[in-house]
């Protein structure tokens, strides 16, 4: 075989450019993950529903949890009438009792683990000095001490056949931000989990990874009270004035199809990875939310 002609090399580099394309076409392709189960914390609204109606309309058996009984019950019965498969099991995951009986009700339920996103998480804002030992624990047992229950529970499930667990960082993990110290802090914590859990579990094939989302217009960030018209204004703004690349803030769906993508297997050599999805926010110098 002689050397390939600049034309073929260039063809070839076009071709891997079309193949990126069409594997970010086929994230929420129907049928895309039909046969797996899909685990999520957290799904009783913003990024966690969104990405629960995301894998159940790909074909995948998702089960999830939250506090809200009356939403996750909701969400499951729109799912179904969609057409999709979906199971709500109430759970806290400040509680390791809870937690494990959601991780193994929802094996026992759907017969196996495929692909888990712990996303389940809580927002304090305060300069550091006035939150409360009371509070740091509440933020720091749901968004870190949560994730690592759910592994605890979820990863047994998933040694003898491998499996996917995507973890809900936040760009805010790498970039600092006025009155977040405590959030942040948790953010950080696990992205530590997903790194040394990667190399444990690595030879296991399970893969273990972490999304850093950037600003996304949930309940977590909108000031309660503020009507409609108010909030878009405040939307575009946050997302001109801190979003260094896009200028925009993030819906729930664009964060639920990232993580799609992650979790596909166009991704099966990734691994202990974090991976920002924040509109250009890590690639700038600030992150600065005035109060609004
Ligand atoms: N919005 C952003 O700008 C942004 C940016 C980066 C990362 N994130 C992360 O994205 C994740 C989802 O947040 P979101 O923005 O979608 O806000 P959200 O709409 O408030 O969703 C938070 C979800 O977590 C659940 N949750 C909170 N505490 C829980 C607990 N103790 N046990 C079980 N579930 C619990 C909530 O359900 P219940 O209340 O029913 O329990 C809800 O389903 C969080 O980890 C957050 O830190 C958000």
């Amino acid at each position: 075989m002689g050397t390939p002609s600049r034309r073929a090399v260039l063809g070839g580099a076009a071709g891997v450019g079309l193949g990126a394309l069409a594997t970010q076409a086929a994230a929420t392709t129907p049928g895309r993950f039909s046969g797996k189960v899909v685990m999520i914390t957290g799904a009783t609204s913003g990024i966690g529903e969104a990405t629960a109606r995301a894998f159940a309309a790909t074909g995948a058996r998702v089960v999830f949890c939250g506090r809200r009984a009356n939403l996750g019950r909701e969400i499951e019965r729109s799912i179904r009438a969609a057409g999709g498969e979906a199971t709500y099991i109430q759970a806290d995951v400040r509680v390791p009792d809870e937690v494990r009986h959601f991780v193994d009700g929802g094996v026992r339920r759907y017969g196996r683990l495929d692909i888990a996103f712990n996303n389940a998480g809580v927002q304090i804002s305060a300069k550091l000095h006035e939150v409360t030992a009371g509070q740091w624990d509440d933020v720091t047992n749901t968004n870190a001490r949560g994730v690592f229950l759910a592994m605890k529970y979820q990863i047994p499930h998933m040694l003898a056949r491998g499996g996917h667990i995507i973890v809900n960082s936040s760009v805010g993990a790498i970039v600092g931000r006025p009155n977040l110290s405590t959030y942040q802090a948790t953010k950080q914590a696990v992205q530590a989990l997903v790194k040394s859990a990667a190399l444990e579990y690595g030879a296991q094939g399970i893969r273990v990874n972490a999304i850093l989302p950037g600003i996304t217009d949930t309940a977590m960030i909108r000031p309660p009270g503020l009507d409609d018209a108010t909030w878009q204004r405040a939307l575009a703004y946050l997302g001109q004035e801190n979003v260094d690349g896009l200028k925009k803030v993030a819906t729930p769906a664009m964060i639920a199809q990232a993580v799609l993508g992650l979790a596909g297997d166009e991704f099966a050599y990734l691994t202990g990875a974090c991976v920002p999805v924040d509109g250009g926010i890590a690639a700038g110098r600030r992150m600065l939310v005035p109060s609004l």
